[in-house]
């Protein structure tokens, strides 16, 4: 949450907590995939584990985010502080510079939350879920994004 008295809206924020890029491995994007062949989850993995990801990011590969319809999924979660985001519609090919960009810039807020104005358009469209902070002791509308209403 912004500190008004600490300018926190217009200085920039520093890097808190370490952040965790959590992509499901088994996804198979709601197709067909035979049983030796890859899934388009561990795909995407394999693909953001050749890149170099933004400082106070680690890649962990998971099993799985419930979301194969829409998937390839991938959660952005870091510290007792930051809503986790969960994403989907990721594609292993045109979508890993937009995780990486979007993981620094989800590092770079304390609280998880993304200016609206700098947030990918993916993101804004393909987000499926997000999760309150452990630390929340406020109501959740105290984090409320009032443009995605
Ligand atoms: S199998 Fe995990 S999101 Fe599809």
């Amino acid at each position: 949450m912004s500190q008004p008295d600490q300018g926190a809206d217009t200085a920039p924020v520093q890097p808190t907590d370490p952040v965790e890029l959590l992509v499901c491995v088994k996804c198979r994007r709601g197709t067909e995939i035979p049983e030796d062949g890859e899934r388009p989850g561990q795909a995407l993995f394999d693909a953001l584990a050749q890149r170099d990801l933004p400082d106070g990011v680690t890649l962990h590969p998971v099993e799985c985010l419930q979301n194969c319809d829409q998937g390839c999924s991938a959660a952005m979660r870091g510290g007792a502080d930051r809503w986790t985001y969960l994403y989907g519609n990721l594609h292993e090919t045109s979508h890993l510079d937009l995780l990486v960009e979007g993981a620094a810039l989800y590092r770079d807020t304390k609280d998880g939350l993304i200016p609206w104005r700098t947030r990918p358009d993916h993101f804004k469209r393909n987000c499926i879920a997000r999760i309150p902070p452990l630390a929340a002791t406020a109501p959740a509308s105290a984090a409320a994004e009032p443009n995605e209403a």
